[in-house]
C-alpha cells in the first residue's frame, strides 16, 4: 500500500499538471483535503536538536530548518520546522499556489489589492491559525500570497510546505520580503480611499536574522517515477 506522503505526492503531480486546466480547483481541493491529514509520523519527522532544545531566547544557529522532500518542475513539497518563538519574515510567492499544514503556527496573510504606490503596495490583511483540528492552509496568486509565519506553540512547530510552480528566477518567481509600512502620504492632489483592513507593505532586503539550515528527509520514499506511474492505493 503507498504511503501517505506518496499518494499526497501524487496528488500534487496531478494537480499541478492541470493548473491550466478547468480540472485544477477540483484537484486542488483534493489536494488540500489530502493535507488535511497529514501527521508528523506520515514524514518521519526529526526536530532538530537545536531547535528542540532552543529556550526561544536563544539566537545562535538557524531559526529554522527546511526538509526537502521532492522537487519537479510542477511542484517543491517540504517541511519548515521553526524553533520556539521564531518566525518566517514577510514575503510573497509571486504567481504560485500554496498549501501548508500542521499545528502550532499562525498565519498572517496579505493580499495585495489594486491600487498602489510607487515602492508601497496596498494589502488587504488576512489571518489563520493552526490548531490540531484546522485544515490545511493555502494560498493563491491573488490571496495571502504575502504572509509571514509565526511558531505559536511552546516549543519548536512544523508544517509540511506545498508549492506550485516552483520558485524559478528566471520565470519572474524570486521570493522577495517585505516589512509593514506607513500608508502613502495624503497631502498630494488625489486623496487614496482607504479601508480599516487596508495595509502598506514595502520591499526590504532578505532580513539577516532570518534563514534556515536543512536536514535530510526520512520519511517514505518520493520519486518522479514512483509518483507518476500506478500506486496501489
Ligand atoms: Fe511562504
Amino acid at each position: 500500500m503507498a504511503a501517505v506522503i506518496q499518494r499526497l505526492s501524487r496528488q500534487a503531480l496531478v494537480t499541478f499538471m492541470t493548473r491550466e486546466t478547468a480540472a485544477f480547483s477540483s484537484n486542488f481541493e483534493r489536494l488540500k483535503t489530502m493535507l488535511d491529514s497529514v501527521t508528523a509520523e506520515d514524514i518521519k519527522l526529526v526536530v532538530p536538536n537545536h531547535l528542540e532544545q532552543s529556550n526561544g531566547t536563544y539566537t545562535a544557529g538557524a531559526p529554522a530548518t527546511h526538509v526537502s522532500i521532492f522537487e519537479c518542475p510542477f511542484f517543491t513539497l517540504g517541511v519548515f520546522i521553526l524553533r520556539k518563538g521564531s518566525s518566517i519574515p514577510l514575503h510573497d510567492h509571486p504567481g504560485m499556489f500554496g498549501l501548508w499544514t500542521l499545528n502550532g503556527t499562525r498565519m498572517d496573510g496579505f493580499s495585495r489589492q489594486p491600487l498602489h504606490k510607487r515602492r508601497l503596495i496596498r494589502c488587504r490583511k488576512t489571518e489563520h491559525s493552526f490548531e490540531e483540528s484546522s485544515g490545511s492552509c493555502v494560498l493563491t496568486p491573488t490571496a495571502g500570497n504575502y504572509h509571514t509565519i509565526h511558531n505559536m506553540s511552546p516549543g519548536p512547530s512544523a508544517f509540511v510546505d506545498i508549492l506550485g510552480p516552483p520558485y524559478a528566477q528566471e520565470k519572474g518567481r524570486d521570493c522577495t520580503y517585505y516589512q509593514e509600512c506607513d500608508p502613502p502620504s495624503y497631502h498630494q492632489a488625489t486623496p487614496i480611499q482607504v479601508d480599516n483592513d487596508d495595509r502598506w507593505i514595502t520591499e526590504i532586503p532578505p532580513p539577516r536574522d532570518f534563514f534556515c539550515d536543512t536536514q535530510p528527509y526520512s520519511g517514505p520514499p518520493v520519486s518522479l517515477q514512483l509518483i507518476s506511474g500506478p500506486l496501489d492505493s
